[in-house]
């Protein structure tokens, strides 16, 4: 049997029992908070927390890791809900386009963009994909994320998105923390079906999501409905027959254009709907009283220059806010979910306890994962990090462009 034993920690953040799922509206602001605690660990889940003063000690020290987080806050790990982070190469050259004065849209409409990343990946065998992707997750692990959703859509042939599913399923066989995976083979037409959809979304359909099911491939479906990829009746095609596939709906919205994308989504039952950089009042109205949740990607609107989402707006207006990263080589080159946090907090006037409720309990929500992540709380799966010595909780997302995690405990 593993047992860990943290003490002396300054705070333990998001901690009790009972909790909700998620937090929406005003009860975002919430942000339960235990100070000068301790947190038993064994064989993987939280099993006691308390605090100092009560502490009764252990009798038994044998085979004991103590952990002394003094002036240290431990919090649950991050949990990223949207990453595209198997892929073959960066994209740099787009970069440099956009700085030049190309939008995202026009770069990807000369051939650049999924397009571009789908011909990379067409080159790189299964396992050095797998190589460079178990290197992010390395990385994103050491910024304090502990659970990841990581979607195909760079394949877009049917070898294709399956080799990248395949690296998924490896993935999640190890690491010790959730990885949950989306088909996405909906990501956009490739070069030689912009005019003929009907036989792409067949290859999609038929094809691909037969042998995904087939080999447990994927936990969810998503479709990028958005001008110029998918209209709305063909993202309605794709998820309804991912849903007869008994996956359920995640997917791309409202990143450069309203296309009722939303609405649909909530009436197919779909668990997020996520960017959101652009929103109409119907689109409020759908998620108010639905369980679907609103998941902001505020580092994809910093990278390509578009608008942020209008969190302020849908916490107001009572919703449940997730943040998520999108790593991915064409919007979004980082996983760091503490760079996401502080662009909540400066560009979506999100506060830091909004902000740690999106990446934590809400997130955990967004991908299934309530009843092991999110939280601090008996039971749950122990993936926690433990902060660097730093003055209060809102220096997190204050001190932008450092890693204020000191180490990560069980993953
Ligand atoms: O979420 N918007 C669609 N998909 C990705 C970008 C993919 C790419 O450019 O490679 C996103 O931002
Ligand atoms: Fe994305």
């Amino acid at each position: 049997m593993s047992r860990i034993l943290i003490k002396n920690c300054k705070a333990l953040i998001q901690c009790g029992e009972n909790l909700p799922n998620y937090r929406s509206g005003e009860q975002m602001s919430e942000l339960p908070i235990l100070e000068n605690a301790f947190l038993a660990i064994e064989d993987d889940r939280i099993v006691e927390y308390g605090s100092m003063e009560e502490w009764g000690g252990i009798s038994d020290w044998r085979g004991v890791e103590v952990i002394d987080a003094e002036n240290r806050y431990i919090l649950p790990a991050f949990c990223d809900s949207h990453t595209h982070l198997v892929f073959a190469k960066s994209r740099e050259e787009e970069f440099v386009d956009r700085i030049k004065g190309l939008s995202y849209e026009e770069i990807a409409a000369k051939g650049g963009g999924i397009l571009n990343s789908a011909r990379r990946l067409r080159e790189m065998s299964e396992d050095e994909l797998f190589e460079q992707a178990m290197e992010r997750v390395r990385l994103v692990n050491s910024y304090g994320t502990g659970a990841l959703e990581i979607k195909s859509g760079y394949g877009l042939s049917v070898e294709g998105e399956l080799k990248m599913l395949r690296v998924v399923k490896r993935i999640k066989e190890s690491v010790n923390f959730p990885v949950k995976a989306t088909f996405l083979g909906a990501h956009a037409y490739p070069a030689e079906y912009k005019q003929d959809h009907r036989t792409y979304l067949d290859m999609v359909i038929k094809e691909m999501l037969p042998v995904v099911r087939e080999e447990s491939l994927a936990d969810y479906i998503d479709v990028f409905c958005e001008r110029n990829y998918f209209s709305l009746e063909e993202m309605t095609e794709v998820l309804q027959a991912g849903i007869e596939a008994g996956l359920r709906p995640k997917v791309h919205v409202n990143q450069f254009s309203v296309m009722g994308g939303i609405p649909r989504a909530v009436e197919l039952g779909a668990l997020s709907v996520d960017h959101l950089e652009e929103i109409a009042d119907d689109d409020i109205e759908a998620l108010k009283g639905s369980s679907c949740m609103a998941t902001l990607l505020p580092s994809c609107s910093h990278f390509i220059n578009i608008p942020f989402a209008p969190a302020r707006r849908l916490i107001d207006s009572g919703l449940a806010v997730a943040l998520a990263s999108d790593f991915n080589p064409g919007t979004t080159p980082t996983g760091n979910l503490q760079t996401v946090m502080s662009l909540a907090c400066i560009k979506q006037r999100m506060t830091p306890e909004e902000a740690i409720n999106a990446l934590t309990l809400n997130a955990a929500y967004a991908m299934d994962l309530s009843e092991e992540m999110g939280s601090i709380s008996l039971g749950k799966r122990a993936k926690l990090v433990m902060t660097k010595e730093i003055p209060s909780l809102a220096y997190l997302p204050y001190a932008f462009g450092d890693n204020h995690i000191e180490r990560t405990i069980g993953f």
